[in-house]
C-alpha cells in the first residue's frame, strides 16, 4: 500500500494537445464504501456494478471480510457481497486497518458500535492524525466504549453495544461521515434514531438505506435537515449501480477548462444536487459546461459533462455551499488560479482536517505556481494569473491524493512543469489517473519525475 511504499514522485509538463473524446471516470467513492457495508448488512446477496477499486474502497472491502460478510470480486468493478443481517457481523479477529480512509474509519465505527463485539482500529499516518472524536463522542450515547490515543485519534478500540440505544443527535459541524456513522449505529438499536445536520450533506446513505428496504425521513430544517431511521429494519439485499464519481471527474473538467482548445467528454458521472457544488461555482467563473443525457440510475441523478475551454472569471464562493464541494477546492484552486481576478471561497476549516491540512496545502500548491494566495481565518483568496500560471515547483503532497491530482493538473497548463513529490496516494481514489489523462491529452503529459 502507497502508505508503506517508496514515494513515487512524478511530473506534468504541458499536454501534448488539447483534452479531447469521451472517457468515465471510477466508481463513487462514498457511494462504494457504502454499498459495501450496507451489503455486509443486508440478508442475501447484494451485487455491485462500477464499484471504485482504489486503495480506501478495497480497504473497506477487507474489513467486512473480517467482520464475517463473503465479499468477492466477480470482473471490472462487479462486486458480490453475502450480507449477515443487522447485528450479525463477527468479532474481527485481527486489527482493522483503514489505511488513508478516513469514510471508511467513521462509518465503521457506526456499525461497530451497534454490535457487541470487540474491535481495533488503525490506519496510515494520515488517518491517525484524523479527529475520530467527532464519531466516538456521539456514539458512546449507544453505550459502545471507545478508547482512543490522545486527541481521539486512532489507534483505537471499541466494545460494541450489546442493547444499543438509539441516538438523537444534533450534529456540530456538517459532516456526512458523522451523519452516517451515527445512522449505521441506528440499524442495530431500536426506535428512531434521530441526526439534526446543520447544513445538508451528501445523501448517499439515507438513499441507499431506503433502496435496501429502511425506513428513513428526511425534513427540511434551515439550511440543514433532521434525518430519522426506524431502528432494527430488516436490510434486503438490492443491486448497486454505482455512477461515476464526481470528485473524480472534476479533475478532467478543471483539465478541460484550463488547456487551451479542450473539448471534452466525460461520460456517466454521479450528479447528486449535494455533490454538485463544483459544477455550479466553475459556470459562475464562465465556464463552458453542459450536461447532456441526463437520467437517473440506481436512485442517483447522472449525466455526461460536456466541458470547452474558455476564459474564467473570478468568483466568490459563499460558506454555505461548501458541503456540497467539500472535496474539490484544491482543484477549483487551480480553475482559480487561471481565471482573471481574485476569487474567494468562504468557510473552509473543514479542510484543516482531511486527508492534510487541506488549507494549507492547497495555498503550498499554488504558491510553489508562483500564484499568490492568502488565507484569511477560514477563506482562501486566489490571485489568478488570467492565463498560464508560472509553474515550475515541487508540491509537497502530504499524503493527500486530492492534493497531489489538482498540482498535476495545473501543470497540464502551466509555462514550466510541475512536480509532485509523490504521486503514490492517487491509488486510493482514482488508481489509473496518470494513464487516463495522459490519453485524454494526446500523449505523455503526466510521467515520472
Ligand atoms: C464523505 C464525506 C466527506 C468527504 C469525504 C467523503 C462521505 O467528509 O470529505 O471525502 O463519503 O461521507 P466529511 O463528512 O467529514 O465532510
Amino acid at each position: 500500500m502507497s502508505s508503506e511504499s517508496a514515494p513515487q514522485p512524478l511530473r506534468a509538463r504541458a499536454a501534448p494537445a488539447p483534452l479531447s473524446g469521451r472517457l468515465r471516470v471510477p466508481g463513487d467513492k462514498s457511494i462504494s464504501h457504502r454499498a459495501l457495508m450496507f451489503g455486509a448488512l443486508a440478508i442475501g446477496t447484494t451485487e455491485i456494478q462500477g464499484l471504485l477499486e482504489g486503495e480506501d474502497v478495497l480497504r473497506t472491502a477487507a474489513a467486512m471480510r473480517l467482520l464475517g460478510a463473503t465479499v468477492d470480486r466477480l470482473g471490472d468493478g462487479a462486486w458480490r457481497v453475502a450480507g449477515r443481517g443487522i447485528g450479525g457481523l463477527t468479532e474481527p479477529a485481527d486489527v482493522l486497518d483503514m489505511g488513508n480512509s478516513g469514510t471508511a474509519a467513521r462509518l465503521i465505527c457506526g456499525l461497530l458500535a451497534g454490535h457487541p463485539l470487540f474491535a481495533v482500529m488503525t490506519g496510515d499516518a494520515s488517518l491517525r492524525r484524523r479527529p475520530m472524536k467527532r464519531v466516538t463522542d456521539p456514539l458512546a450515547a449507544t453505550g459502545a466504549r471507545f478508547l482512543t490515543r490522545e486527541g481521539g485519534r486512532l489507534p483505537l478500540a471499541v466494545e460494541g453495544a450489546r442493547n444499543p440505544l438509539p441516538l438523537d443527535y444534533r450534529l456540530p459541524v456538517a459532516s456526512a461521515q458523522v451523519k452516517s456513522a451515527c445512522l449505521l449505529a441506528g440499524l442495530c438499536a431500536p426506535g428512531v434514531t434521530r441526526v439534526v445536520e446543520p447544513e445538508a450533506t451528501r445523501d448517499h446513505s439515507e438513499n441507499m438505506l431506503r433502496h435496501f428496504g429502511a425506513t428513513v425521513r428526511v425534513a427540511a430544517k434551515g439550511h440543514g435537515r433532521v434525518i430519522e431511521l426506524d431502528g432494527q429494519p430488516e436490510l434486503r439485499a438490492a443491486p448497486v449501480q454505482v455512477p461515476g464519481d464526481p470528485s473524480s471527474a472534476a479533475f478532467f473538467a478543471v483539465a478541460a477548462l484550463i488547456v487551451p482548445g479542450s473539448r471534452l467528454v466525460v461520460e456517466n458521472v454521479g450528479l447528486n444536487p449535494l455533490r454538485t457544488g463544483l459544477f455550479e461555482t466553475l459556470r459562475e467563473m464562465g465556464a463552458s459546461l453542459t450536461v447532456a443525457n441526463a437520467r437517473t440510475e440506481g436512485g442517483e441523478p447522472v449525466g455526461d459533462l460536456v466541458l470547452r475551454q474558455g476564459e474564467l472569471r473570478a468568483v466568490d464562493v459563499p460558506a454555505a455551499r461548501a458541503p456540497a464541494m467539500i472535496d474539490e477546492y484544491p482543484i477549483l484552486a487551480v480553475a482559480a488560479a487561471h481565471a482573471r481576478g481574485a476569487s474567494r471561497f468562504r468557510g473552509l476549516g473543514e479542510l484543516r482536517v482531511k486527508e492534510s491540512d487541506r488549507l494549507s496545502g492547497t495555498a503550498a500548491l499554488l504558491e510553489a505556481a508562483g500564484v499568490k494566495v492568502e488565507v484569511e481565518g477560514d477563506d482562501m483568496i486566489v490571485h489568478g494569473t488570467g492565463g498560464p500560471a508560472p509553474g515550475g515547483g515541487l508540491v509537497a503532497t502530504q499524503m493527500d491524493h486530492r492534493l497531489a491530482m489538482s498540482a498535476l493538473v495545473l501543470g497540464l497548463a502551466t509555462r514550466a512543469p510541475m512536480t509532485i513529490d509523490d504521486g503514490g496516494f492517487i491509488a486510493t481514489s482514482f488508481p489509473d489517473f496518470v494513464g487516463l489523462m495522459n490519453r485524454a491529452a494526446g500523449g505523455t503529459a503526466i510521467e515520472a519525475a
